[in-house]
């Protein structure tokens, strides 16, 4: 890419200095044209036959139970990115980037600091390819989601207590050993990836109206519209994020990029700072942004659990959510709604149980 394709962007925190910032972002990074169709259709080619192709359900208790919070007529079309594998949607990004590489970038192998469905993904995919795979986290992580890694072949390394800590330690790994520093949201190849299951949905349900997506970084919702732009024009994407961590949001309602509070329990939507790449992107295609809290993404969990008998962790369920908190927006449509991952620990279970 030439320089004069490279934009920088800087961060502002809402209300300048005395905004909470809980996510370092980096300063002024270089950022990457997004992905073209073109690319979204040679990543389909690439990951095929290795992704689950997810099914695309419609489950009538749902469809109840948006009727009751007042989406009267709404029918739901969920797609079931939480029965891939790793249990999330990440999975084809790191695929599509992984299998991109040649043997030697192989060799030289990735790092990336993730505690979540990211890191899972790109040890999976590491591991489907061959590719060296350093995982860094902050010290005492969740015992299981540190096995989990491990279990996919990636070596773990745990530093800091914080995200910063990790980040900062996941540069060094790579500058030392030439690994790929491989980001959640700045970085086309995952988001070409991505929109694969956008493109399958569009084919399972070539007639829905809004489509609602789960966002914390931006990747899946970015990849939703770059897709609904090119193929279903009529089609409005919505994008998701808790209220408790909005930085996307507040990002794409200021038209620059933001770091807010990040305090959400849905893990997947813990993000401290919007991403240029990503947000340039929704700014272009998104029709709206909206927030839900956390106790709305708990019965949302307790919605799929019992009305769809399927396990969704809060990011995985923030989407239903939204249509259960603001269901005037969704009322006689045919909604298509991302279940983006199940990875949900069982106390995560209980509590969205007790209600
Ligand atoms: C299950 C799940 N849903 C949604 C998201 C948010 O995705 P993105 O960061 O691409 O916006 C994530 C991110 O890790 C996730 O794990």
């Amino acid at each position: 890419m030439g320089e004069s394709q490279k934009r920088h962007w800087t961060y502002r925190s809402p209300g300048g200095d005395a905004g909470v910032m809980t996510t370092t972002p980096q300063p002024a990074p270089e950022v990457p044209a997004p992905p073209t169709m073109r690319d979204v259709l040679a990543a389909a080619r690439r990951i095929d036959g290795l992704v689950v192709r997810t099914p695309a359900l419609t489950h009538p208790e749902l469809d109840r139970a948006v009727a009751a919070a007042g989406a009267a007529g709404a029918s739901l079309v969920v797609k079931h990115e939480n029965l891939q594998h790793t249990g999330a949607f990440k999975v084809r990004g790191a695929l599509n980037l992984l299998l991109g590489f040649d043997d030697e970038a192989r060799r030289r192998g990735i790092v990336a600091y993730s505690t979540g469905n990211h890191a899972q993904a790109l040890a999976f995919a590491a591991r489907r390819t061959g590719t060296a795979c350093t995982i860094v986290m902050p010290e005492h992580p969740n015992p299981l989601k540190e096995r989990a890694v491990r279990d996919l072949g990636a070596d773990v390394v745990l530093h800091g207590a914080t995200f910063d800590d990790a980040r900062e330690r996941a540069g060094e790994v790579a500058a030392a050993t030439g690994a790929r520093l491989v980001g959640a949201a700045n970085e086309p190849v995952l988001v070409a990836g991505v929109a694969t299951a956008t493109l399958e949905l569009l084919e399972q349900a070539p007639d829905l109206e809004v489509l609602v997506v789960p966002v914390g970084g931006g990747s899946g919702a970015a990849a939703a519209c770059l897709v609904a732009g090119a193929l279903a024009p009529g089609l409005r994407v919505v994008a998701v994020q808790a209220a408790a961590s909005p930085a996307a949001h507040d990002s794409w309602r200021a038209g620059e990029l933001r770091t807010a509070a990040n305090a959400t329990r849905a893990e997947g939507l813990a993000v401290g700072c919007g991403f240029a790449l990503t947000q340039a992107v929704l700014r272009e295609r998104l029709a709206d942004f909206l927030l839900v809290d956390d106790d709305a993404i708990a019965d949302a969990q307790r919605h799929y659990l019992t009305g769809a008998r399927t396990v969704a962790e809060g990011a995985g369920a923030a989407a239903l959510a939204a249509v259960l908190t603001h269901p005037a927006a969704f009322a006689g449509r045919r909604v298509g709604v991302v279940c983006s991952g199940g990875n949900a620990g069982e106390a995560e279970l209980r509590r969205a149980l007790a209600g």
